[in-house]
């Protein structure tokens, strides 16, 4: 791991004028090199197939800055280190002019020939991208070389093995940071601090303690001008396969032996291994499946899937996805992790909850007060931070008990100040810490996982769809997954922070 705090480099983004470049890694650029975190040792190469005059293209990045942080400060020396290349993926010619303006670039702005080469497009052209660079010289340089790359990688596991196979052509595995944005998260990343740095914690976090832990992810978002690809990837895909797979890896991995990426991703890999592996008679057990309708989000009408732009009007691809995974090895047996993630919701909300035992004996039955289960709320987006949900005495005479929760959040710190997901993969990625991007191991279990649910939701039309109205909690086969196993959906409203 090649590491400084102040890295130099050629950052190559191809699908310069897509959404992603302008909502995030402009802005994201930005602010790391307001903080210092770049110095002026940096230039960035927007590449798309747009035709576009330099001008135009810095004037696309100043206006993405303005929009997307409400800033302008330094704004024009910032942008005069972007430069634009109207590019065709598939022709070797645009390959050679790319590379002459990179080794221009690199000389111009003293780079040691250190380059990141980001791939935010579509992915059908992932492969030929890593071919070309290859092939027309561009990874030949005489500082590192690394591929930034979005998701999806692959569809299934045979095509993300493809995909690998043909990019490992061009780069290592060491030189292969594919995103999850979700590990930047600054609450994702502190799952791991809040399990191994509280004495509290670590030697609860076991099947002797622990009943169950629900993973919520959901949106109020639709599908919006996503159709097209939304269609072949449902929710199982979409946020299943990376997001809440990864969670679930970060909160049932062992401690690694130190904190260096080879260590924390060879236990995530550990902890993705481990997980019960369904047979097509199964799948249906442990996972269910819904599609929305049209409904009601925040005052405001809105349709349901099938009428979506580019969407089938017959469809039968998923929007929300519950699950049950079970995994086998001795700290998890018995303790069912429960996921669920869906469109069209009636919040914004990513939740993990762990839920502890009850005590074996309740002193405080006859008080009338049921007690509540011990909670260890972690609030991964909007709010973060953690709460605790104890019992306590209720004020007054006598011995009844309440619900009390001791919460930590960090809403009061600056929001601007809280450095995006996007901020910190770019500058890891840099600065060569690979830990917070998904190793090849991790990406291959996820797909195998995935691809026994899929293979069976596939080949059945799930004749209930659409089964739940936009703005509600979801469908009901998701709080009858739970109802089998004597539990139920810790409410994510009422789990808020600021109902404390
Ligand atoms: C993306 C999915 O990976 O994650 C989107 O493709 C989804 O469909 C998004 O909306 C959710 O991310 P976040 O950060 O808003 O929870």
């Amino acid at each position: 791991m090649t590491e400084t705090n102040t890295p130099t480099a050629l950052i190559m983004i191809f699908g310069a004028t897509g959404d992603l470049a302008h909502r995030k890694l402009f802005p994201s650029l930005y602010r790391l090199y307001k903080k210092g975190r770049l110095t002026d040792r940096f230039a960035v190469l927007g590449v798309a197939r747009r035709s576009l005059t330099l001008e135009e293209f810095q004037e696309s990045v100043r206006k993405s800055i303005v929009e997307f942080t409400g800033e302008q400060d330094g704004l024009d020396e910032f942008a005069s280190h972007f430069y634009y290349q109207s590019h065709d993926v598939t022709d070797s010619s645009s390959y050679i002019q790319l590379r002459e303006l990179a080794n221009k670039l690199d000389e111009h702005y003293g780079l040691e020939g250190n380059r990141l080469f980001y791939l935010a497009m579509a992915p059908e052209f992932f492969g030929t991208i890593g071919d070309h660079l290859k092939l027309d010289g561009l990874t030949d340089t005489a500082g590192y070389k690394r591929l930034v790359i979005e998701k999806p990688f692959g569809h299934d596991f045979e095509s993300a093995q493809e995909l690998n196979n043909r990019l490992r052509q061009a780069f290592s595995e060491e030189e292969i940071y594919r995103i999850d944005h979700y590990l930047g998260k600054a609450m994702v990343q502190n799952i791991q601090v809040i399990r191994f740095a509280n004495a509290l914690f670590e030697p609860l976090w076991n099947n002797r303690y622990i009943s169950n832990i629900q993973v919520t992810s959901s949106e109020t978002l639709g599908v919006e001008e996503r159709g097209r690809y939304y269609e072949k990837s449902g929710a199982l895909r979409d946020m299943v396969q990376n997001h809440m797979l990864q969670m679930v890896a970060l909160l049932a991995m062992e401690p690694p032996i130190k904190l260096n990426t080879e260590e924390i991703r060879s236990e995530k890999v550990r902890a993705l291994r481990s997980l019960r592996p369904m047979s097509q008679d199964e799948v249906n057990q442990y996972f269910v499946r819904g599609q929305y309708d049209e409904g009601t989000i925040n005052g405001e009408s809105v349709p349901g899937y099938r009428t979506e732009p580019m969407v089938d009007p017959e469809s039968n691809t998923e929007t929300y996805v519950a699950g049950k995974l079970v995994i086998d090895n001795f700290r998890w047996a018995g303790v069912p992790f429960y996921i669920r993630t869906g469109k069209r919701l009636g919040s914004k909300s990513t939740k993990i909850v762990v839920q502890f035992k009850d005590i074996p004996m309740n002193l405080y039955y006859n008080t009338d007060e049921k007690l509540t289960p011990n909670l260890l709320v972690i609030h991964i987006q909007p709010e973060e931070g953690v709460t605790l949900h104890l019992n306590a005495k209720k004020s007054g005479s006598g011995m009844k008990t309440t619900p009390v929760r001791l919460s930590t959040a960090s809403k009061s710190i600056d929001r601007m100040n809280t450095p995006e997901a996007y901020e910190k993969l770019l500058y890891d990625s840099m600065r060569g810490d690979a830990t917070n991007f998904t190793h090849w191991d991790e990406v291959a279990l996820s797909w195998k996982f995935v691809d026994a649910i899929s293979a069976v939701w596939e080949n059945t039309k799930e004749t209930t769809f659409p089964n739940y109205a936009a703005g509600s909690d979801g469908p009901q086969v998701a709080d009858q997954l739970l109802e089998k196993d004597g539990f139920e959906w810790w409410p994510v409203e009422n789990l808020e922070i600021d109902n404390c």
